[in-house]
């Protein structure tokens, strides 16, 4: 009777769905955040497209529909969209999914009210997915948007699409400028999608075109936390025409063999299967002695990086753990692997967070994409930091002259890589920027405790969601 179904949808739990971008760097922040809103009592359904459904849940072990399977005190499961998927190439994803993205979706959203769980607030992550929110916002269904970069990287964007910052010329390596709660920079250090240089133009616009909108959101949330970056965040409200408040709920991180966290590892969004053994593998290696080294989900190396990378990381006389995605393997010296067995270790995709986590594991040389910088600072592991292109350049910035957490890497020649590595684990300052690593580690674990900032901010914005929801 249909008193009776009120009643159950009164009692139910808000429903909260995140669309996401099928790209790693998007997938674990958001996956992360479905989990860390779901403790908290929340049904959570976590939505990517068709193409990527398979991966997802095999890494979930979760299926498509259905409940789900219970995080915290609320639950998490799946959707895929059917879109018609036109392959792996971005520019021909985003222009794909501009017309054919916005049906399924829509028709995706008004499934969940007619299956009793009508979505209180959609998570959308653009910028490659714009049309999400205008959807969600057609449905009369609030919006937020995840921001997975920093809130630095945020600010850099925001002034530029504003007109409210010139950088200086790129072959000007001495010229500075400074943005309010920001220290001084060069143009090495602003993301180089903004730079006239940039190749990558399609990328560019589609970040840039999303500043327009996302005020329109009624959360800007960021996987970032107060006190890493609290003076550019305080510095925000100033700016005019002044930004969307910034609320950090991060880091998004799979924090390990942490006591009183709820959180797991168990429902993992690995588009690659992670090898089996690498923990084996580091629990073998003595204390503090392994190079763990990864360019991410989407960093390609030229073959001949790939080869003087490998024969840098050969000749640190360290134990080594490399990531190299299948796509890149081809490009490995001819019998590398095989020199290298028992010291080093290539795997085509690792469990990082594990990795980064392990006592074995002396320093991370990154490409200084966001995830894997938060996954760093929160595992308290000292970098190499090799930025490649976008926030990366941002991120590497940040890492060795702001938190004083690592050296850099300049081009991949072999010396350079053992040198880089030397100083990072044994050099004169090594010690300093593992206390450093260290320090930020424990600022970052307070951070997502029970009752520190960004719990604290999930929190808000899980009431707020459920408080809207009954009204
Ligand atoms: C992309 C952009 O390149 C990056 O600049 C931006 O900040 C986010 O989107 P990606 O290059 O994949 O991301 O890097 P990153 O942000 O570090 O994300 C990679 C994720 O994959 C991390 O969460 C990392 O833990 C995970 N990973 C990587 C693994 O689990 N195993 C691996 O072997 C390598």
């Amino acid at each position: 009777p249909p008193a009776v179904a009120a009643s159950a949808a009164a009692s139910a739990p808000p429903h909260l769905l995140l669309i996401c971008f099928p790209g790693q760097g998007h997938v674990n922040p958001m996956l992360r955040l479905a989990k860390r809103v779901a403790a908290k009592g929340l049904l959570v359904t976590f939505s990517s497209l068709a193409s990527v459904g398979p991966k997802l849940a095999a890494a979930a072990g979760v299926s498509a529909g259905g409940d789900g399977v219970p995080v915290g005190r609320g639950r998490v499961r799946f959707e895929f969209l059917e879109d018609g998927d036109p392959g792996p190439d971005l520019d021909d994803l985003m222009r794909h999914l501009e017309t054919a993205g916005p049906p399924p979706f829509a028709a995706l959203l008004r499934r969940q009210a007619e299956e009793g769980r009508p979505v209180a607030c959609v998570v959308a992550n653009n910028p490659f997915m714009p049309w999400a929110s205008d959807v969600a916002a057609g449905e009369g269904i609030p919006t937020a948007v995840l921001w997975v970069q920093s809130c630095a990287v945020f600010s850099l964007y925001y002034h530029q699409v504003h007109g409210l910052v010139e950088f200086p010329h790129e072959d000007d390596p001495t010229a500075r400028f400074k943005l309010p709660g920001l220290p001084e920079m060069s143009a090495a250090d602003v993301p180089s999608f903004l730079l006239p240089s940039n190749p990558l133009k399609l990328h560019a616009d589609a970040i840039i075109r999303q500043f327009r909108t996302i005020g329109r959101a009624s959360w800007v949330l960021v996987n970032s936390f107060a006190e890493l970056e609290a003076d550019v965040v305080a510095a925000l409200p100033g700016v005019t025409p002044r930004p969307p408040e910034l609320i950090s709920v991060g880091p998004l991180v799979e924090l390990q063999q942490q006591e009183g966290q709820e959180e797991d590892d168990a429902v993992r969004g690995d588009l690659i299967k992670a090898a089996d053994d690498c923990v084996e593998w580091l629990d073998a290696q003595p204390p503090r002695s392994v190079v763990y080294a990864s360019m991410g989900s989407v960093v390609v190396l030229t073959p001949g990086e790939v080869a003087e990378m490998a024969h840098g990381l050969a000749s640190t006389g360290r134990p080594f753990l490399w990531v190299v995605r299948p796509d890149t393997q081809p490009h490995l010296p001819a019998g590398f692997v095989e020199s290298v067995s028992g010291r080093g270790a290539v795997v085509a995709w690792s469990p990082q967070e594990r990795v980064l986590a392990h006592p074995s594991t002396a320093c991370f040389l990154t490409h200084c994409g966001w995830n894997s910088t938060l996954e760093t600072v929160a595992a308290g592991v000292p970098v190499v930091a090799f930025p490649q292109w976008g926030d990366q350049c941002t991120d590497a910035r940040f890492l060795v002259e702001e938190l004083g957490m690592g050296v850099r890497l300049r081009g991949a020649r072999r010396e350079a890589v053992r040198e880089a590595v030397k100083a990072a684990v044994a050099g004169p300052r090594a010690g300093e920027m593992l206390a450093s690593a260290r320090r930020w580690s424990a600022a970052a674990r307070a951070a997502v405790a029970p009752g520190g900032s960004s719990d604290a901010h999930i929190q808000a914005f899980v009431d707020e969601v459920a408080r809207r929801a009954q009204g």
